[in-house]
């Protein structure tokens, strides 16, 4: 089960596969899908939001290997602007993506936090990874400001190609201790 969660400015809700709708058109843009891994096709299929929730998305939810929310901002609801999820596993925990109009305004820093919270205190996970492209400067800042350390360098295929990875990690004592400290 994925509960609803919320930030100051944002109500996280969990994902349904009715959400595709909205979430395709902003997502099929290169802003969006340029530093994610090549298993997103380029260019993108007109259902390939729709049949990402229902054939790997949603099952993993379904199998409690994933937790998944659409993103919405308080002053409009009703609007899906983005996604943020956690996975199970070695080599990534957590992924987002935000509609362009939305990025720059400090909306995924505000998710990230409430949802690593959610990783660490309710999951109970041990460490959060997260590889990204060193190009994805917003993603890597992120990480950064959560106070997350880079354990690995490499390279990965991106849809925009090969391009050098940091894969940054933090473990749950770390987590708390930035909580306990009063930063974030
Ligand atoms: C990555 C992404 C989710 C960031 O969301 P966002 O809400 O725009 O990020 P924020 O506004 O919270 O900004 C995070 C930090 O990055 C900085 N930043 C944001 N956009 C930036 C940009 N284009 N260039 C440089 N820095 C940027 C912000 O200033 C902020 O730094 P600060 O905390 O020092 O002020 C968004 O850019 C996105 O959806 N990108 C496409 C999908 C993607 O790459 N997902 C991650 C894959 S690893």
């Amino acid at each position: 089960m994925t509960p609803p969660l919320e930030t100051p400015r944002l109500l996280l809700r969990p994902l349904e596969l009715a959400d595709a709708e909205q979430a395709q058109p902003l997502f099929a843009q290169w802003e969006v899908v340029r530093y994610l891994t090549n298993q997103v096709t380029w260019p993108f299929p007109p259902d390939g939001v729709h049949n990402y929730y229902r054939d790997v998305a949603l099952p993993a939810a379904e199998r409690g290997d994933a937790w998944h929310w659409t993103l919405r901002l308080k002053s409009d609801p009703d609007r899906l602007i983005g996604c943020i999820s956690l996975m199970k596993g070695r080599e990534i925990n957590r992924g987002f993506w935000l509609g362009a109009a939305w990025h720059g305004q400090g909306l995924m820093s505000e998710a990230c936090e409430v949802v690593t919270d959610y990783c660490f205190e309710t999951l109970g996970f041990p460490l959060l990874r997260a590889p990204k492209a060193v190009a994805n400067v917003a993603s890597r800042r992120i990480s950064e400001r959560q106070g997350m350390r880079i354990v690995e360098t490499k390279e990965s295929e991106y849809v925009s190609g090969r391009l050098p990875t940091e894969v940054w990690e933090i473990t749950a004592e770390e987590w708390r201790a930035r909580k306990a400290a009063g930063i974030g």
